[in-house]
């Protein structure tokens, strides 16, 4: 019998983008886990998200899953960190500009007007994802360096995209294809650590 494993996310192009991850290894993987999303286990709960660290929001996210559902999980946490600004954004990367949050066009509005002048503009991005597996707690990370552009560029991608060039390419991840990005991306970094763990484990 498979190994069901929560991925603590709705988000069904993560959920996509990690079994795509899991099956590109030989599929030994895909066999002995079941990955499945929130919803599958019937979980439609406003799960708290309320840690001033990305490691702690991930933490919380899966642990909370573990201890009002009793299975093993994973969930993660991204944002985006500015050097000039004192690694801000970060945790407060969805609601940054409006605590309602999610309302992108006015994050990086309020980013580029902070940057105004700014010379250092460096940058990353960076996914925690915290792991509960057979009683123990594993933590994986992935970062993608890169910089903050004077203006948007791209049409592609969510978020801080548009004005968000990853190190060694002049175009943004708005400019890019979507799997072009994916490939480069912090969370298929912190996925890949994710799945070479599991498959050590297996
Ligand atoms: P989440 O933890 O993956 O939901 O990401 C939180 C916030 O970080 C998002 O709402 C975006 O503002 C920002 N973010 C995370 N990953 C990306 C990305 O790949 N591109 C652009 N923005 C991102």
């Amino acid at each position: 019998m498979k190994h069901k494993l929560v991925f603590a996310t709705n988000n069904r192009h993560k959920i996509e983008e990690v079994k795509a991850l899991l099956e590109g290894i030989g599929g030994t993987l895909a066999e002995k886990y079941d990955i499945v999303s929130l919803s599958d286990i019937g979980c439609h709960d406003d799960i708290p998200e309320t840690a001033d660290t990305f490691v702690g929001n991930a933490r919380q996210k899966a642990y909370y899953v573990k201890e009002h559902y009793g299975y093993d999980c994973f969930a993660d946490d991204s944002g985006l960190e500015v050097e000039a600004l004192g690694m801000e954004p970060g945790v407060r990367s969805a609601r940054y500009a409006s605590e309602a949050g999610h309302d992108h066009e006015a994050n990086n509005t309020k980013l580029l007007r902070n940057l105004e002048g700014v010379t250092n503009r460096k940058a990353q991005f960076r996914t925690v994802i915290c792991l509960l597996l057979d009683g123990a707690e594993h933590i994986f990370e992935g970062i993608c360096p890169g910089r903050i552009t004077t203006e948007r560029s791209g049409n592609r991608g969510f978020g801080y995209d548009p004005v968000f060039c990853p190190e060694g390419y002049d175009v943004t991840f708005a400019d890019m294809p979507l799997e072009f990005k994916n490939s480069l991306s912090h969370r298929s970094k912190a996925c890949a650590e994710l799945v070479k763990f599991l498959n050590k484990n297996n």
